[in-house]
């Protein structure tokens, strides 16, 4: 049987994740939906109108739905859902500025994908992140293992950009790694970092990797600075897009996400940023890797400050 991929929201994240989930190639049919008429049956023939030059036979779909979930059934057999949709930040703002308005809007849209698509897998981008994901998972109800969310492999990407512009080698010579939360407590996890296959620590001074951890944390501000009417999508979407395709190809490859934590790093019953062998059934098993202890600490530090954010988002 063909695979078939939803992204709900058509706005920056949706449709860029669309574009590369259509030109990989590797699903029978790419749906689309926004709550904006017409935008996504646009985008949708668009896409379709470029399969004859990026050589693609994905058939992308784009469908508008209504606040009673009017046009849902076009989700029906997906494998993959991705939820994009919600407001992105404006300069100056926190992620967390943005709870309780996207609250709503991911409960609204996972509630429809529990009963249009109830054997999905969602992964989840709309920010905060890990308050989202957990959200999604409370309002689909479905296993925990078959919800996460999209961070840490965008995190880490942009960790690898900087160390590689740094030091002025490819980037496909840098390996890194994030944890932790999609925010003020991302760990950033410099004993897992390699140039070369040498740790991260012998390529530069202690002091130059504080500052590229300090940049990467602060990597989504900087774009949204910039941009001044949204935020990145780029990275993000190429991020999410893999996430789907090794969901899609059960392709057990391990990737840092947003994954709900059961007793790894001696945390439990949390939605943390951590690295998860992904495939046909979401997450297939949290990967726990050595830290050094500050790591450790700070990782621990990071689930605290989640779960007591993800505390408050059963009343939402
Ligand atoms: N996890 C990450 O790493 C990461 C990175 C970048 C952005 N984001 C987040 O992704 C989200 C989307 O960002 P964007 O740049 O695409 O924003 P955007 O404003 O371009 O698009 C959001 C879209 O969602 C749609 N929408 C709103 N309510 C909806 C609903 N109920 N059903 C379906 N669609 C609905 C809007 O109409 C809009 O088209 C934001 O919350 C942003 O903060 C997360």
């Amino acid at each position: 049987m063909g695979k078939k991929v939803t992204v709900v929201g058509a706005g920056f994240y949706g449709s860029t994740t669309a574009q590369r989930l259509a030109e990989y190639d590797v699903f029978d049919t790419v749906v689309i939906t926004d709550i904006v008429e017409g935008k996504p049956a646009g985008l949708a023939l668009d896409l379709n109108q470029s399969r004859a030059i990026e050589g693609f036979e994905t058939k992308v779909v784009g469908v508008t739905t209504g606040p009673n979930g009017e046009g849902y059934e076009s989700i029906e057999g997906s494998d993959v859902v991705v939820i994009t949709a919600g407001l992105p930040r404006k300069p100056g703002m926190s992620r967390m500025d943005l709870l309780e308005t996207n609250a709503k809007i991911v409960r609204q849209v996972a509630e429809n994908v529990a009963k249009y698509a109830p054997n999905a897998v969602v992964i989840v981008v709309s920010n905060p992140l890990d308050e989202m994901t957990a959200l999604a998972q409370l309002a689909t109800q479905f296993p925990k293992n078959r919800v996460l969310g999209q961070a840490g492999m965008l995190d880490t990407a942009r960790f690898s950009n900087f160390v590689a512009e740094a030091l002025n080698v490819p980037v496909a010579s840098v390996r890194t790694l994030t944890l932790g939360s999609h925010g003020d407590t991302m760990v950033p996890v410099p004993s897992k970092s390699t140039v070369n296959g040498k740790p991260l620590r012998e390529a530069m001074p202690a002091e130059q990797i504080e500052e590229l951890v300090v940049k990467t944390r602060n990597g989504g501000a900087e774009v949204v600075a910039l941009l001044k009417t949204g935020s990145a999508y780029y990275a993000p979407s190429a991020a999410a897009a893999r996430m789907a395709k090794a969901v899609a190809e059960d392709s057990g490859e391990v990737m840092p996400v947003c994954a709900w934590v059961d007793g790894e790093y001696g945390i439990s019953g949390v939605y943390l940023g951590v690295e998860a062998e992904i495939g046909a059934e979401g997450v297939k098993r949290v990967v726990e890797t050595d830290l050094d202890a500050d790591e450790r600490a700070s990782l621990l530090e990071a689930a605290e400050a989640v779960r007591a954010k993800q505390g408050d988002i059963s009343s939402m």
